[in-house]
């Protein structure tokens, strides 16, 4: 069985597209790979098509997370049949998913920071507006962990 994991933001050009490089970097690692598949989208189209910004290829490259080949694309009320986890990175984002489509049973539609337990933020700030990649990253890569351990313990995966 394959656990899916979309992240979503605004834009799809700043924090999702971490979100989703940082998870799906640290999901080789423990090489859940073949039972982890990772999407990112955002709920304005504005930025559709676009690589991520940046700032958030700047902070992916000091790293050595791979970004290949991602580019921004709209939330589809399809996401929300196909995709296990649907998880944003604010409350906005949130309300933005929730509103505009049917979310049925199976489906899990979360913020991001409600994996962490008391987290220093309830939503991940953006730094489309805040500039600060760095504090994003911090936030994003604490919460990746534990979004991974929620996975495996729900759906019995090693790793
Ligand atoms: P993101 O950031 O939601 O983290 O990708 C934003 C990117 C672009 C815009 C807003 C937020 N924008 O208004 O263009």
């Amino acid at each position: 069985m394959v656990v899916r994991v979309l992240f979503v933001c605004l834009g799809n050009i700043c924090r999702s597209p971490m979100a989703e490089a940082v998870f799906r970097h640290l999901v080789k690692e423990r090489g859940l790979s073949k039972k982890i598949e990772i999407d990112s989208a955002g709920t304005g189209s504005w930025h559709i098509g676009k690589v991520p910004h940046e700032g958030t290829r700047k902070k992916l490259d000091e790293l050595n997370i791979s970004y290949d080949g991602m580019t921004a694309r709209q939330v589809v009320a399809e996401d929300l049949k196909k995709f296990d986890y649907v998880i944003t990175m604010d409350e906005q984002n949130m309300d933005d998913v929730t509103n505009t489509f049917a979310i049925h049973d199976g489906v899990v539609v979360r913020k991001l920071m409600d994996f962490v337990p008391n987290p220093k933020e309830e939503n991940v700030p953006d730094p489309y507006y805040t500039g600060d990649f760095d504090y994003t990253y911090e936030l994003v890569a604490e919460a990746s962990e534990r979004l991974l351990q929620h996975i495996k313990n729900n759906h019995e995966l090693k790793g």
